[in-house]
C-alpha cells in the first residue's frame, strides 16, 4: 500500500481539490483508496457525505463510492496501519493549511508529498514555509502548478522555475484554473465526471498517470500501529483485585 500526502501550510491552493480529485481517478483505475482528512475544517469528509448522499438519490451516475475518515495528526500512524491491514491500496492526506504539525506527520508518513502552489507572488512568497518542511523532513516531494490562468503560462513557467531553485521538483502537469474543478465539487462529483471530455479530464487523468508511475518506482514505507502497553498480567488474571486495593486504598 502507497501513501500519498498534499501538504501546503498556506491555504486556498487546491489541496481538498486535488486529493478528491486524485482519489476518484485512482477508484477509477481499480486502486481501493482511502482518503484521511486532517482538517478540522473537515471539508473532504462533508464532500465524501454529499457523494453519498447524492449517489443513493440520484443512482448511478455516481459510479465509484470514496471513503474518507477524518481524524487528528496523533492518530495518523495507527489509521494508515488500520488501512494496509483493511486491503486499501492507496491511503491519500489532505491536511490543513496554517498547521505544521499535521503536515509534517503526513509528509513523514507518506511515500510522496505533493505540494499544491498558485503561481501568484504572494503564493509563491508563503510556500516558503512548506518547501522547509519538507526538505527538513527530506520527504519525496514535488509542487504541482495549480489554478493557472489558462493564458498564461508564463507565469507558471516563471514560478516553477522559481520553487525548482528552492530544490523541489515540479510534477509534469499543470492544473489550470478552470470552472469545473469548482462546479463539479458542489455535486459530490470530481470535475472529470461531471464532464469527461475537457481539460481538465486531461490534466486529472495525467496527473494521475505520472503519480502511478512514481508510485510503482517506490518501496511502499512500513507503518506499525504505535504499541499499546499491554496491562501487567496481575491485572488481567485478576481485573477487579486492582480495583478493589484501589478502592481500600482510597476509603482507609
Ligand atoms: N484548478 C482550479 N480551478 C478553479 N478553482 C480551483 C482550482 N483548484 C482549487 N480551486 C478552488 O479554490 C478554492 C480553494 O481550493 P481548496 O482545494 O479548498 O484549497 P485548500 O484545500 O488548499 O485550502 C476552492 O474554492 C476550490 O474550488
Ligand atoms: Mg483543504
Amino acid at each position: 500500500m502507497h501513501t500519498l500526502a498534499i501538504v501546503s501550510t498556506k491555504g486556498g491552493v487546491g489541496k481538498t481539490t486535488l486529493a478528491v480529485h486524485l482519489a476518484v481517478a485512482a477508484q477509477h483505475a481499480g486502486v481501493q483508496t482511502l482518503l484521511l482528512d486532517l482538517d478540522p475544517q473537515g471539508s473532504a469528509a462533508q464532500w465524501a457525505k454529499d457523494r453519498t448522499r447524492l449517489a443513493a438519490e440520484h443512482g448511478n451516475w455516481v459510479k465509484t463510492r470514496l471513503e474518507v475518515r477524518r481524524l487528528f495528526a496523533n492518530d495518523l500512524s495507527e489509521e494508515i496501519a488500520k488501512a494496509e491491514g483493511e486491503g486499501f491500496g492507496l491511503v491519500i492526506i489532505d491536511t490543513p493549511p496554517h498547521a505544521d504539525f499535521p503536515a509534517a506527520r503526513a509528509a513523514e508518513a507518506a511515500d510522496i508529498v505533493l505540494m499544491p502552489s498558485r503561481p501568484g507572488y504572494f503564493d509563491l512568497h508563503a510556500a516558503k514555509a512548506t518547501v522547509s518542511l519538507v526538505n527538513d523532513l527530506k520527504a519525496y516531494a514535488f509542487f504541482v502548478m495549480n489554478q493557472v490562468p489558462h493564458n498564461s503560462q508564463q507565469i507558471a513557467t516563471d514560478a516553477a522555475a522559481f520553487l525548482e531553485s528552492k530544490g523541489i521538483h515540479q510534477a509534469p502537469v499543470t492544473v489550470t484554473l478552470l470552472q469545473p474543478y469548482v462546479r463539479a465539487l458542489r455535486d459530490g462529483l470530481t470535475a472529470p465526471e461531471l464532464v469527461p471530455d475537457g481539460r481538465h479530464a486531461q490534466e486529472i487523468g495525467a496527473l494521475w498517470h505520472w503519480l502511478q508511475g512514481e508510485l510503482a518506482g517506490l518501496t511502499p514505507k512500513i507503518h506499525q500501529a504505535p504499541e499499546v502497553a499491554a496491562p501487567p498480567k496481575k491485572i488481567l488474571d485478576n481485573p477487579f483485585e486492582f480495583l478493589a486495593q484501589k478502592f481500600t486504598d482510597e476509603v482507609a
